[in-house]
């Protein structure tokens, strides 16, 4: 009999693995029986935006942390699907920084070029993943939102994809509970103009702050302070932005900062980051990590060392995003599919260890993204997704450092070359800071070289 293989989410990661069943498929493999369940009524993760937050629609919680005016905060040159490219999905070179759209748009484009939809049933979220050793096999229990039913069925293969930036991490600030003005944190944030005119507090100091801060800056906040706990971004930040220390009280509209400074302020957003949360999951299953570039307990990135039948896909921090998925994604399939086999459990957790020490050894960006490339080429040279060039990738993403470090403004006008199709992308008609507009249809409207 076949083997059950179910996969929770249809994001970047859960799509990603679709694709390598499909592809296996069309070189004439047999596939396991699979069922993808998908909690939203549509595919696509973060990047299919929801106007809502807290709770949605069918009483979840709101998976989405994406806002309007998002545009991808690193090199589409740098996260390009090897085996989709960005050419043949627009049939023209487009800018280097798309607006969440137009990624959406090509994320669909691959999987809707896929047979693969039929496999997802939407609408399901995951109650319950639990495992029955006497049998060997998972038991997931699954509610279909629409009819308010849940079913358990058995699984030989679990493939958790159901992402790790939508559970908010949110300190506690002295005095926040009385703060006069709008508190909240990056997963709720929508819309900028909300703060234009007004004084906002980010606390944080990573890739939330950064943009929440610049979003606010750019659609009319009158300044942004952004505290930090551990260390400052340390970019030239605009006259009407600035870093402080960390947090200590509120007082009224009055912030305290840790150099003993003050501010007042209109409104907070804490960018303090998300919790890898799967309450659904029992705790033996259960993958307990600080978002870091190696997660805990899981060897290659994937396998979970101690029952190497489950599988996570995307828990890592992230420079790279869609290709690193698809290597993790191709990876999980040849595991599943015994393409792989994988040494016993003391091996794995050696491996694993040994990744970390190395991770720790890291004191900056580029030594972040030396090691995610090096994790990268560790993965593509077990499994046969589309060779591309990830040296040169690591190299575009530490330039892309070196430009942010230069002008935090006006980083995304940048153009970078694909290591994938060769392709130079043109350099977007508008500075990133005066496209107020973000819909694909302005920013795929690229004159033409020479037109006037
Ligand atoms: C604000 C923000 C901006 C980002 N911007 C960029 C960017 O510019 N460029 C970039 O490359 N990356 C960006 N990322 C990184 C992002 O993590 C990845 O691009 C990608 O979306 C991760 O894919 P995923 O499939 O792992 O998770 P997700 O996209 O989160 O998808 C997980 C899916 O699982 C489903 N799910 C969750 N729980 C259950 C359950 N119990 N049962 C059933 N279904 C479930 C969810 O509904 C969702 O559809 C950003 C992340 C955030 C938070
Ligand atoms: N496309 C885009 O433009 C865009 C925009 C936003 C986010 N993203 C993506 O979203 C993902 C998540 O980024 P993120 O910035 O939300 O999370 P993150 O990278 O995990 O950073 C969390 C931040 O919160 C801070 N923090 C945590 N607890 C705190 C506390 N108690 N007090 C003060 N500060 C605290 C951390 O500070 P320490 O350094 O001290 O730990 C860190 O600066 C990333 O993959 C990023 O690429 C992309």
């Amino acid at each position: 009999m076949a083997l059950r293989v179910a996969i929770i989410g249809a994001g970047p990661c859960g799509l990603g693995i679709l694709r390598a069943f499909e592809q296996a498929r069309r070189e004439g493999a047999e596939l396991p029986d699979i069922v993808c369940y998908e909690k939203q009524s549509d595919w696509g993760g973060l990047w299919n935006y929801t106007w809502r937050t807290g709770i949605d629609g069918q009483g979840e919680a709101v998976h989405g942390s994406m806002y309007r005016y998002l545009w991808s905060n690193g090199p589409k040159e740098c996260l390009e699907f090897a085996d989709y490219t960005f050419d043949e999905h627009f049939g023209k070179p487009i800018p280097s920084f798309p607006p969440r759209e137009v990624l959406y748009d090509y994320i669909l484009g691959r999987a809707k070029n896929s047979d693969i939809k039929h496999l997802i049933v939407f609408d399901s979220v995951v109650r319950r993943l639990a495992y029955d050793e006497s049998e060997g096999v998972f038991l997931l229990t699954v509610e279909n939102l629409a009819e308010r039913r849940s079913k358990t069925e058995r699984f030989d293969r679990v493939v958790v994809a159901c992402g790790h930036f939508s559970i908010p991490n949110v300190p506690y600030f002295k005095g926040i509970e009385r703060f006069p003005g709008r508190v909240m944190h990056a997963h709720d944030f929508r819309d900028a103009r909300e703060f234009e005119g007004k004084n906002v507090l980010i606390v944080g100091s990573s890739y939330s702050a950064e943009d929440i801060g610049l979003q606010c800056y750019k659609y009319g906040a009158k300044s942004v302070t952004m505290s930090y706990r551990t260390k400052a971004m340390g970019f030239k930040w605009p006259d009407t932005m600035r870093e402080v220390p960390l947090l200590m009280k509120l007082d009224g509209k009055t912030a305290h900062f840790k150099d003993g400074t003050t501010r007042e302020v209109d409104a907070i957003v804490l960018c303090t980051g998300y919790q890898h949360s799967f309450p659904f999951i029992d705790d033996d299953l259960r993958l307990r990590t600080n978002n870091r570039l190696y997660p805990n307990g899981l060897y290659k990135g994937v396998v979970w060392a101690k029952n190497p039948k489950l599988l996570y896909l995307g828990m890592q921090d992230q420079y790279y995003t869609f290709s690193m998925f698809d290597l993790e994604a191709w990876y999980a399939r040849d595991v599943i599919m015994g393409r792989i086999q994988l040494p016993p459990r003391a091996e794995m957790e050696a491996d694993i260890a040994a990744w970390q020490a190395k991770e720790d050894e890291g004191k900056d960006c580029y030594d972040a993204i030396d090691f995610q490339t090096a994790y990268c080429e560790d993965l593509a040279k077990l499994v046969d997704y589309p060779d591309f060039d990830l040296k040169t990738t690591g190299e575009l993403f530490k330039e892309w450092e070196h430009d942010k470090d230069a002008d935090i403004v006006r980083y995304r006008d940048k153009a970078f070359r694909s290591p994938i199709t060769g392709t130079m992308s043109p350099v977007h008609h508008t500075p990133w800071i005066e496209a107020l507009d973000d819909s694909m249809r302005t920013f795929l409207d690229q004159p033409r070289a020479g037109a006037a």
